[in-house]
């Protein structure tokens, strides 16, 4: 079978490598490929996989939402959520999918008892923010974001709680059981300010980012030094991936393997 991640720039992806990996493991002799779509070439998307006679493939920045309106199908969640990242092509027709909120949630579950958490604050309002907080709203719990302004919050099809960042550091931190940081801040070659000072959360309150490279961010370092629990966004690349690939296939894909290709390659 034949595979892709389509995106712009996608140079710097992962996916291949990760995927080709599962395939090892599972002795199959698929194909993952990077496609570089050109914004102004996007509007020709439909013939560019066609003629890649592809199986299915993964859709990242900055295509998330425009690649919706080309699906003859889109899952629930990834209609609530406004983004779709894995298209499955079955006889023709393309079925859209968010494998980023499931990922995310996969992870968490591994890290903590997602019961105790009622309350949680996300940092960012962008596509991964949406996609963990519709996931998360669904579970059962309450959602505040917080983010440097709330336009980006009007749109949403899940209620939430909205404090501007500039304010963080005014409320009390003690009402969340999670918070998540979901914006490029300490991303390798991004900015690493601090957003948030986490002084005055509980003890048990979990901290996750999504960020993987590097594997511990300054917001991880602060709560590794607060000696808070707290995980890396690892977990969730490698879940999304695998959750393609069920979609694709049928089969479920080999983490380890995944894991152990990305881990090499980034020297985490
Ligand atoms: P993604 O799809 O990965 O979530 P995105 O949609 O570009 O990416 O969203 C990035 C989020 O990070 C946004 O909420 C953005 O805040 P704004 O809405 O104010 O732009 C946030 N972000 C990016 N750079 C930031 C920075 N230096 N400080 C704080 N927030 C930042």
């Amino acid at each position: 079978m034949k595979f892709a991640v389509i995106g712009h720039p996608i140079l710097h992806s992962l996916s291949p490598l990760m995927h080709h990996a599962n395939f090892k493991a599972l002795n199959r002799d698929d194909e993952y490929i990077a496609l570089n779509i050109d914004p102004n070439h996007f509007h020709h998307i439909k013939d560019i996989i066609n003629q890649s006679q592809l199986d299915g493939f993964n859709v990242t920045i900055p295509y998330k939402v425009d690649i919706m309106q080309y699906c003859d199908e889109i899952d629930l969640l990834a209609q609530k959520i406004g983004a779709v990242n894995t298209v499955a092509i079955q006889d023709g027709k393309w079925i859209g999918y968010n494998t980023d909120a499931d990922g995310y949630i996969m992870d968490l579950k591994q890290n903590c008892n997602i019961d105790y958490i009622k309350q949680v604050l996300i940092i960012g309002a962008g596509g991964a923010s949406r996609a963990l907080a519709t996931k998360l709203y669904d579970l059962g719990c309450n959602i505040t974001i917080t983010n440097r302004s709330q336009n980006r919050l009007s749109d949403w099809k899940i209620p939430t709680e909205y404090i501007a960042l500039s304010d963080i550091n005014k409320i009390d931190l003690k009402q969340f059981q999670l918070i998540i940081n979901t914006t490029p801040v300490g991303m390798s070659g991004f900015n690493n300010e601090m957003l948030i000072d986490l002084n005055h959360c509980q003890k048990d309150t979990m901290i996750s980012d999504i960020i993987y490279n590097p594997a511990e961010t300054e917001f991880l370092k602060q709560a590794k030094d607060l000696k808070l629990p707290y995980f890396n966004g690892l977990g969730m690349f490698v879940n999304q991936g695998a959750l393609s690939f069920k979609y694709w296939t049928g089969i479920d894909a080999n983490r380890e393997a995944m894991k152990a290709a990305v881990i090499k390659k980034l020297n985490l």
